[in-house]
């Protein structure tokens, strides 16, 4: 530590030196014990009645330098007033107590260097009595019930050669523009800082306050963005895995929102009338967007999601409700195959389409069902298009019976290429019948066809 101190940083590794040095411990007995030699006055109590402040011969008062005061029985602290008594303090450390909250600031032209307030229950900082504190190097205030700090105070703090904010409580729910400003090289911990409690606990301040401000400024109008969790890489202490959540819910939305926060997971934009699925692979925010509601839309296909590297890493895709008639089963069979969610985490919702039951769709269809059955939630009510004229319910397409499929009544409905190849079947064996024929009657009657007779 020294050789450092000698190398560089001379002045903020004297500082951290005189902190980390040894001080008296904590008399156990209210009372004040004077080390004329130091210039030290230690006490414990309650200040005033227990210490005997008022039983100092003036003599000692001015000579005083350091005051140490610990188990201090007592809520607020008048720096003030303790300042009026030994106006030439330059070293002040309190430490563990019930002090919640500081009332009034030291009067101008102290002389305060080292200003120590550890392990107590502060709950706010007053800007005020940090600018009153013209000469000071060292401020400690860790340990405290700290939830926030006031941009007013990070600038008084910010001029401060070295300030020690660990173990308070900060509140990350709050709102967190104050981390951005705090200087980190004044405040060497700074980096450590924690969030308190949920969410976010033990997660540290800088990155979340970074987090959250994207959150916020990258949140598409009309919707809500919530950053729900922040984990850390058990095998990367350093790497944070954020979980956002935005909800577009019912906000008329004709297409996809144009921005989204980063590394958004969960996007409900169930109840608008969306039609394409294109911004899904076209556009990088939607990467990593893993839970995706799309119920009630105008989705009428999800071809356009064929071999991207969305279609294989999504964990929730809901689209009830859509306009969907067909999918191409094989595609979508890749996918799920490739998964690397599969099987627990994959979660499909595909009823409410209205899914076109004609023989070549629904064989290859209901394989793909029955194969992902505990994907597919909703495998038992993905139903037939209702047929028009028929009464009977539509059809359950998992359970529908083979024999029956290729019977349905939409099966009748003959389509123009067959139209056309049963009419030339029929004209070749009209030919063929007539050639037949005419072979047979000139054998008999040794007539040739009327046609032949008029061949010239
Ligand atoms: C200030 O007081 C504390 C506690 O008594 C002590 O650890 C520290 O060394 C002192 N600093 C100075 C500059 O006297
Ligand atoms: C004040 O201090 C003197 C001597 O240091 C002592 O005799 C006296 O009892 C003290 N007075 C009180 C009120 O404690
Ligand atoms: C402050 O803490 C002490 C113990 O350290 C306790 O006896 C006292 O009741 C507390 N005072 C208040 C007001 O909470
Ligand atoms: C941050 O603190 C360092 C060291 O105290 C100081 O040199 C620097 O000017 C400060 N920067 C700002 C932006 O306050
Ligand atoms: C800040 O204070 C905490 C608790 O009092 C202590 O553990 C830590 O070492 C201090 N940090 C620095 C940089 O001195
Ligand atoms: C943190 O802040 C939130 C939002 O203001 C508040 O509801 C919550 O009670 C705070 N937490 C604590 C421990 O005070
Ligand atoms: C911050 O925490 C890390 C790991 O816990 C530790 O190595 C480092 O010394 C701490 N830095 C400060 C300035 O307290
Ligand atoms: C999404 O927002 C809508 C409208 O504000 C609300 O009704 C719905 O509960 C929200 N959904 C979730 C999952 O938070």
């Amino acid at each position: 530590m020294e050789s450092f101190c000698f190398n560089y940083a001379f002045n903020l590794c004297w500082i951290l030196l005189l902190v980390t040095q040894e001080y008296h411990s904590c008399r156990l007995s209210p009372g004040c014990q004077h080390f004329p030699d130091t210039n030290t006055y230690s006490c414990s109590g309650r200040i005033w009645k227990e210490t005997k402040f008022d039983n100092i011969s003036m003599d000692d008062r001015i000579n005083m330098r350091i005051l140490e005061m610990c188990n201090v029985n007592q809520e607020t602290l008048n720096l003030h007033k303790i300042h009026t008594k030994f106006p030439n303090l330059i070293n002040i450390t309190i430490w563990q107590g019930n002090i919640s909250s500081i009332t009034n600031s030291f009067l101008p032209h102290n002389q305060i260097k080292v200003l120590q307030l550890r392990n107590l229950k502060i709950e706010t900082i007053p800007a005020k009595f940090l600018s009153s504190l013209t000469k000071i190097e060292v401020l400690d205030l860790s340990g405290n019930s700290l939830q926030s700090l006031d941009p007013k105070v990070i600038e008084e703090i910010n001029r401060i050669p070295f300030t020690n904010l660990s173990n308070n409580q900060w509140n990350c729910s709050l709102n967190l523009e104050w981390v951005a400003l705090l200087n980190t090289s004044s405040i060497p911990g700074a980096k450590n800082l924690t969030c308190y409690q949920q969410p976010y606990q033990g997660i540290p301040i800088i990155p979340i306050a970074k987090f959250k401000e994207n959150v916020h400024t990258s949140c598409p109008e009309r919707c809500s963005c919530t950053m729900y969790d922040v984990l850390r890489n058990p095998k990367n202490f350093d790497d944070l895995e954020r979980f956002i959540e935005v909800n577009c819910s019912n906000r008329n939305f004709l297409e996809f929102p144009p921005i989204l926060p980063d590394k958004t997971k969960t996007l409900m934009l169930d109840r608008n009338q969306i039609r394409s699925l294109l911004p899904l692979i076209n556009n990088p925010l939607y990467k990593d967007v893993q839970d995706l509601d799309l119920d009630n839309n105008f989705i009428d296909s999800i071809e356009d999601l064929e071999g991207s590297s969305w279609f294989i890493n999504f964990r929730v895709l809901s689209l009830r409700n859509n306009q969907l008639v067909q999918v191409p089963t094989y595609a979508f069979d890749n996918a799920l195959q490739e998964n690397p969610s599969m099987p627990t985490g994959v979660t499909l919702f595909l009823s409410g389409n209205p899914w076109k039951c004609d023989c070549s769709f629904i064989p290859p269809f209901q394989d793909l069902l029955r194969k992902y059955k505990s994907q597919v939630q909703d495998v038992n009510d993905i139903k037939c298009s209702p047929v028009e004229g028929d009464k009977k319910s539509p059809m359950v397409i998992v359970d529908m019976p083979r024999s029956a499929m290729c019977r349905l009544p939409n099966d009748y409905a003959v389509n123009a290429l067959d139209l056309v190849n049963g009419i030339l079947a029929s004209l070749i064996i009209l030919i063929l019948g007539k050639l037949a024929y005419d072979y047979y009657h000139f054998k008999r009657t040794g007539r040739l066809p009327w046609i032949v007779t008029k061949i010239p």
